[in-house]
C-alpha cells in the first residue's frame, strides 16, 4: 500500500514537473525531466523497497537509516551525472555539480546518523530498563527525559513495572495468606484429633474403668463437637470470602432481632455471671440485612465479650442511628484487649493473649467471620476506644 502511493507520488511529481519544464522551456526539457524523475525516482523507491526487505536481517537501526539515506543521495546523485551527460554541461560545472551532490550525500547521512542517536539512546534507556525487569529487578524508572513516542514508551514500560510488582505483592500475600491458613487448619485439626486417638486407644485397652471411660468418651464428644464448630467456621469463612453465598436480604428490624439473640445468649452469660442486657430505641429504622447472617456476628461478637469478661461482668449490646444507617455496638467490662491484638483480632485464626487471655476453645474465626459479613452488606466492623473492657462496633446501611 505504502509502495504504491510512493510510485503515485513519485508520477504526480514527474508529470507535474515534465508539464512546469515543457511550458517554461520547451516539451523536450519537460519530457527529459518526468523521465529523469520516474527513472532515477523509481531506482530510489526500489532500492528503499529492498533495504526494508532486508530489514529483519539488519542489526542495528542508525546502520538501516544511513544506509537508506546513502542509497537515496547516491542513486540520485548518479541520475544527475547522467542529465549532467546529456546536457552537455562543461567538465567545470559537472564538477562543481558533482562536488556538491557529494557533500549533500554526505550532510544528508551525517545528520541522519547524527538524529538517530538520540532516539537510539532512548531505546537502549527502555532495553536495558525491561532487561533489568527480566532479571528480577521491580525498582526500575525507565525515563527517556523527552517528550515524544519513545518517552511513552518509556512511560508505558515504566507503568508495566509498577503493576507487575503490585499484582506480584498482592499475589504473594495472598500465598503467604494461604500457607498461614493451612498451618494453622492443620494445628487446629491435630491437637484434638491427637486426643481423640489417644483416649479411644485407651478405652480400646480395656484398662480403664467403667467411670474412666465415660469420661473419656465425654471428652472425645467435646473434641468432637469442637472438631465440627471449627470445620463449620472454615467452611463459612471461604464460602464469605468466595462470595459463594446465597443473601436473603430482607428489612431486618433490630430492636427484635437484638432482643432475641440477647435471650439467646443469656443461659452462657448466667453460666459465667456475667450479666448481659440490650439497648435499642424503640422504633429504629431497620436495617437491610440477611437476618440470620446479622445474627451470626451478633452471637460471635457477644460470645466473644462472655468469654472475656470476668464474673460480674457486664455486656450491652446497643443500637443507634447514624448517619445513612445505623450502627450496633457489643460492648463488656472485661479484659479488654492490647494494641497488637486490635490490629489482628480481624484476621482468620488469630487468637489474641496468652495464657490467661487466650479464648478457651476458640478457633479465632470468630471475628474473620464477622467482618466478612459485615463488609458483605455494605458496612464496617472496627474496636472503638473504650477506657475499660472492649467495644466492637459495626455499621449497617439502612433498608
Ligand atoms: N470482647 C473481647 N475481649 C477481649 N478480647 C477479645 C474480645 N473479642 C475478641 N477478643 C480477642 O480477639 C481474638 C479473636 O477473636 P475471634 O472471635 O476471632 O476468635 P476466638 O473467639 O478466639 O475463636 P472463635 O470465635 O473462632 O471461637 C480472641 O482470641 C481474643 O483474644
Ligand atoms: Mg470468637
Amino acid at each position: 500500500m505504502r509502495l504504491l502511493a510512493g510510485l503515485g507520488g513519485l508520477l504526480i511529481a514527474a508529470v507535474a514537473a515534465g508539464l512546469l519544464f515543457g511550458l517554461v522551456y520547451s516539451p523536450h526539457d519537460g519530457l527529459l525531466m518526468a523521465a529523469y524523475l520516474v527513472v532515477c525516482g523509481g531506482c530510489v523507491v526500489a532500492a528503499v523497497e529492498l533495504l526494508k526487505r532486508r530489514r529483519r536481517h539488519a542489526r542495528s537501526l542508525a546502520r538501516q537509516l544511513a544506509t537508506g539515506v546513502g542509497a537515496s543521495v547516491g542513486l540520485t546523485m548518479v541520475g544527475v551525472g547522467v542529465i549532467a551527460l546529456f546536457m552537455f554541461i562543461s567538465p567545470h560545472d559537472g564538477l562543481t555539480m558533482a562536488v556538491l551532490l557529494l557533500l549533500a550525500g554526505a550532510l544528508g547521512t551525517y545528520s541522519v546518523w547524527a538524529l538517530s542517536q538520540g532516539p537510539l539512546d532512548d531505546l537502549h534507556a527502555v532495553r536495558d530498563g525491561l532487561r533489568a525487569v527480566g532479571d528480577g529487578r521491580r525498582d526500575v524508572a525507565i525515563s527517556t527525559g523527552a517528550r515524544d513516542e519513545l518517552a511513552e514508551l518509556a512511560d508505558a514500560a515504566t507503568r508495566m513495572v509498577v503493576q507487575l510488582a503490585e499484582r506480584e505483592a498482592e499475589r504473594d500475600a495472598a500465598e503467604k495468606g494461604r500457607r498461614d491458613l493451612v498451618a494453622a487448619v492443620s494445628h487446629d485439626l491435630r491437637t484434638p484429633l491427637t486426643s481423640l486417638r489417644l483416649l479411644s486407644e485407651a478405652i480400646e485397652s480395656d484398662l480403664v474403668d467403667a467411670a474412666t471411660r465415660r469420661d473419656y468418651l465425654e471428652q472425645m464428644s467435646g473434641h468432637i463437637r469442637s472438631l465440627s464448630a471449627l470445620i463449620e467456621d472454615l467452611f463459612e469463612l471461604s464460602r464469605l470470602e468466595a462470595g459463594d453465598i446465597q443473601w436473603s436480604m430482607q428489612q431486618v428490624s433490630l430492636d427484635e432481632l437484638v432482643a432475641e439473640t440477647v435471650e439467646a445468649m443469656r443461659a452462657q452469660a448466667d453460666a459465667k455471671r456475667v450479666s448481659v442486657a440490650a439497648t435499642v430505641p424503640a422504633g429504629i429504622d431497620p436495617a437491610r440485612a440477611d437476618p440470620e447472617r446479622l445474627q451470626r456476628v451478633l452471637f460471635n461478637l457477644i460470645q466473644n465479650a462472655i468469654r472475656h469478661t470476668p464474673a460480674d461482668g457486664s455486656v450491652t449490646v446497643l443500637a443507634e442511628p447514624c448517619g445513612k444507617g445505623v450502627e450496633l455496638e457489643v460492648a463488656d467490662t472485661g479484659e479488654g484487649l492490647s494494641e497488637e491484638d486490635r490490629g489482628r483480632a480481624f484476621d482468620p485464626f488469630y487468637r489474641g493473649g496468652n495464657g490467661k487471655a487466650r479464648s478457651p476453645g476458640g478457633s479465632g474465626l470468630g471475628l474473620a467471620i464477622c467482618r466478612a459479613i459485615v463488609e458483605a452488606h455494605g458496612g464496617e466492623i472496627w474496636f472503638a476506644d473504650s477506657p475499660t473492657g472492649t467495644r466492637v462496633r459495626f455499621s449497617l446501611p439502612n433498608a
